[in-house]
């Protein structure tokens, strides 16, 4: 074939070619089944240029301090109705009551929620996963505490009057046996032991500090006698640290063992089971996981195996037994024989998280802290007319972040509840569940304490608490002290030295 010809061959080819597109494309033909459209991607409208937020720190990159823990406790800001109507936030100064939720915490509890199944009694993957969870924190609690695994354990307990009366049901044998505790204890350190055996009581010196020497004499008058020498870390109502490990070596050399109320301290200042020397060892630490920002119930008492498992409390139930029969219970040991019935989960759970937040943010820097906020309310409240402030006020470093005062003139009972539900400051007023030690500290007798019907009545005497969390500010503090210095010039010109003018809320 010619060039020429080929390439008439090659065109005519090519028309042939794109007649045949052509008429493909245009035309249809009768029985071809319709083609479903394919889904037509949505066309986002042009959005005008917004600045870029900035990104959330993910969760695992914050780190906790003194100074941005506020942002991450929760209802610092929530406002709350007043009694006028308006609304405000509320300053909240009521932290040795309880303490609000670190966000932290309800994250935590929330994430294992998802997870959660029956404790030590089921088979499932939850519940082998919620049961390990469980049992490791017992080990959280004793690093917390600097406690020895090889000589300490931890059962959980809904609080530290739970704890308290747990232990001492178990410790006392008799009502014979006689124990030490001090005029400084709460009554969840005083009653438990109080209500089943004999107890002493160590007497505290005029500025309401423990006296040392009084437990020694105690210990020696009853040589060999006192079981069990039962004292608080730090106190609700003046804040004093006891030196306990001073206090458990005296109760070692006298043969008896220390119990620790530990409620006050675990959320202020480090707190170690060890002392310098093994005598200084403490022997049992109870405490509370809602002081600690964790409000789900919970905390645990920790103590030397030795002692837990030759001992069971008078609380049973199951989880606790090995195998009942018609007329036979064989039990377990500690720590689980003093853990009867379904655990407190997100107790636990959130007691955790709780601690490894706090030491996140550091003890130092927390009772650094609060020895500031201590320190610039006590100087405030030094300004005041006839204020009474309790306790020493000149050497404060021993002291955590709780101060209690009255004014010659006023009934406290008026000046709280004025603070509270018209100026939305919450305080805490009267005796703080440690009665005798309040009388004592406000210069009432015994005799006179007994005429009083009851602690909370607004014409009983009683005392005015401020007691800080590691998110109080110096600026609540001034705010606070404008506030009060308000209250005291309405009430010396008008009605609020009478008990009886106040409104009820
Ligand atoms: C020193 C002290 N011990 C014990 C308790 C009792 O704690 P809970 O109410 O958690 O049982 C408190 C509570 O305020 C306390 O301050």
């Amino acid at each position: 074939m010619s060039r020429t010809a080929k390439s008439i061959l090659c065109a005519l080819l090519v028309l042939l070619l794109s007649l045949q597109i052509l008429s493909g494309c245009s035309s249809k033909k009768e029985d071809e089944t319709p083609v479903d459209p394919q889904p037509v991607e949505p066309v986002t409208p042009d959005t005008p240029d917004t600045p870029e937020e900035p990104d959330d720190p993910k969760k695992e990159d914050i780190v906790y301090t003194i100074d941005n823990i506020r942002d991450y406790v929760i209802g610092v800001d929530e406002p709350m109705e007043m009694a006028d109507g308006t609304m405000a936030p509320i300053i909240n100064f009521d932290n040795a009551a309880t303490t609000p939720p670190l966000q932290p915490v309800m994250e935590k509890v929330d994430e294992e929620m998802k997870l959660y199944g029956s404790i030590g009694r089921g088979f499932s993957l939850k519940s082998d996963h919620s049961t390990d969870i469980y049992n490791e924190v017992r080990y959280t609690v004793l690093d917390f505490l600097n406690a020895d695994p090889d000589q300490y354990t931890c059962f959980y307990v809904n609080s530290t009057t739970d704890g308290l009366n747990k232990l001492a049901s178990a410790l006392v044998e008799s009502e014979d046996d006689l124990v030490l505790c001090t005029r400084i204890e709460h009554h969840a350190n005083d009653l438990p032991w109080r209500e089943r055996c004999k107890t002493i009581y160590a007497e505290v010196d005029e500025d309401g500090r423990v006296i040392y020497e009084d437990i020694e004499r105690l210990l020696k008058e009853n040589e060999g006698k006192v079981k069990y020498v039962c004292v608080t870390a730090a106190s609700n109502v003046t804040g004093y640290v006891t030196d306990v490990h001073r206090v458990a070596k005296m109760a070692h050399e006298h043969g008896a063992k220390i119990v620790v109320d530990g409620a006050q301290i675990v959320a202020h200042r480090q707190f170690s089971m060890a002392g310098e020397t093994p005598e200084e060892n403490i022997d049992f630490f109870v405490f509370s996981s809602h002081k600690m920002y964790s409000p789900y119930g919970g905390g645990a008492v920790v103590g030397n195996w030795e002692d837990l498992v030759a001992h069971m409390p008078e609380f049973y139930g199951g989880g606790i037994v090995k195998l009942v029969t018609d007329y036979d219970v064989s039990y377990k040991s500690a720590p689980e024989v003093y853990e009867a019935g379904s655990p407190n989960y997100a107790g636990v759970v959130g007691m955790a998280e709780a601690m490894r937040v706090l030491k996140e943010i550091g003890f130092d820097a927390i009772s650094e802290h609060e020895q500031r906020l201590n320190k610039r309310l006590i100087d405030g409240l030094k300004q005041l007319d006839k204020v009474i402030i309790y306790g020493d006020t000149e050497n404060i470093d021993d002291r955590v972040g709780v101060v209690t005062f009255n004014f010659e003139d006023i009934n406290s009972y008026v000046l709280a509840t004025q603070l509270s539900y018209t100026k939305a400051v919450a305080t805490r007023r009267g005796a703080f569940c440690a009665h005798p030690y309040v009388w004592r500290m406000m210069g009432i007798s015994d005799e006179q304490a007994q005429t009083y019907e009851n602690c909370v009545d607004r014409n009983t005497p009683g005392m005015i608490r401020v007691s800080f969390g590691i998110y109080n500010t110096e600026e609540e503090v001034d705010r606070f002290l404008e506030i009060l210095k308000g209250l005291l010039d309405e009430a010396r010109s008008a009605t609020l030295l009478d008990a009886e003018a106040i409104p009820e809320y």
